[in-house]
């Protein structure tokens, strides 16, 4: 009998025909919607798989590793977060986990900078203005939509990782003055450097001791931390306090690193300037009476981080061939570590 995958999207192109060409040898079984896959539907037809791709929208734990059976092999996440993902009991059941970490990079550190200029910038609050035909009362004033200037700034990674330093190497021409970081270790120099910025950086940059020393000396703040249990809420009411008056928040990470309550609160009193969210707390959930959108100094945008055409297709195309691996035991395009415990960070 052929060995079964289960396929939680249709893919494109490249991607869907290197999947196609594997049905001889495999039973493919696909969602074929394009809304997010049912939950049952998953848990049904992943009985007998031996691997499963999935969204990040699909969550995978307990429950899902024993409806597909003791024969599953591996999971092949399209997205670089795997906070969906159980990895403890993957551990357990030796299930090997793909993900698609390198080739977002370029697109996410896009929007990060996107994000940042609009909340700086006042993007959002301008353009909804100018739709709804506001312009006419505004018209051109040495004041008008102003806001703080990226040259000069001081800039604060709440973890610093690929994308974050991805996203620093495309601040570095807007004339930014240094920059702060914060890892799983505080105080401690990244682990990686991977773009050979940090050494030898025209700027500096260094290690923050703490949250709170980071939120105190930053004028743009990126949250771009994997969400763990102690990254949930890491940016709440007490962060919020110590940052400048003049400060943007900008979050390409998950909803939950920032507690929205104390967002609102935070723009509601004008602790800080601005933000820019390509996540939130309950996405896609958000509707139109929720008080995030009542704020016009917040632009918030439906987690598009990745969204350019030509990632999706590598991503795509690397979720196959994490999954195509999985079955086979060769070495995938990027594989988790799943074999030491998982640190708990503490920040
Ligand atoms: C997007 O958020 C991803 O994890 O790929
Ligand atoms: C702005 O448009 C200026 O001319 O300064």
């Amino acid at each position: 009998t052929k060995r079964k995958v289960v396929v939680t999207r249709q893919l494109i192109d490249e991607a869907q025909i290197l999947l196609d060409a594997k049905r001889e040898e495999l039973e493919v079984v696909q969602w074929q919607s394009e809304k997010p896959c049912d939950r049952s539907w998953l848990l049904d037809n992943a009985k007998d798989a031996t691997g499963i791709l999935v969204m990040l929208s699909d969550k995978v734990d307990e429950e899902l590793l024993e409806a597909a059976g003791s024969q599953l092999k591996a999971i092949a996440s399209f997205s670089v977060g795997t906070d969906h993902v159980d990895r403890d009991a993957l551990r357990k059941r030796k299930i090997r986990l793909g993900y698609t970490p390198t080739c977002l990079t370029d697109a996410v550190a896009d929007l990060t900078i996107m994000l940042i200029l609009m909340a700086q910038r006042r993007g959002g609050e301008s353009i909804a203005k100018v739709m709804k035909g506001e312009w006419p009362q505004m018209p051109w004033h040495p004041l008008l939509m102003t806001g703080p200037q990226i040259r000069g700034s001081t800039v604060g990674f709440l973890g610093f990782g690929r994308i974050a330093q991805a996203s620093l190497q495309r601040l570095l021409p807007f004339g930014i003055k240094r920059v702060i970081y914060l890892t799983s270790k505080p105080g401690q120099l990244a682990k990686e450097d991977h773009f050979g910025l940090i050494k030898d950086c025209a700027i500096p940059i260094e290690p923050a001791q703490s949250a709170d020393r980071l939120a105190k000396e930053s004028d743009v703040v990126v949250v771009g931390c994997a969400l763990t249990s102690s990254t949930k809420h890491l940016v709440s009411t007490d962060f919020f306090n110590k940052m400048k008056k003049l400060a943007v928040i900008v979050n390409i990470a998950r909803g939950p690193v920032i507690d929205t309550d104390a967002l609102v609160k935070a723009l509601d009193e004008e602790q800080i300037f601005g933000a820019g969210l390509d996540v939130i707390e309950n996405e896609p959930n958000i509707q139109a009476d929720h008080p995030i959108l009542k704020q016009p100094r917040c632009v918030l945008v439906p987690h598009i981080g990745s969204a350019t055409i030509e990632t999706r297709e590598q991503m795509a195309m690397e979720s196959v061939k994490n999954l195509l691996a999985g079955l086979t035991g060769e070495p995938m395009v990027n594989e988790v570590e799943l074999s030491s415990v998982t640190e708990t960070p503490k920040y």
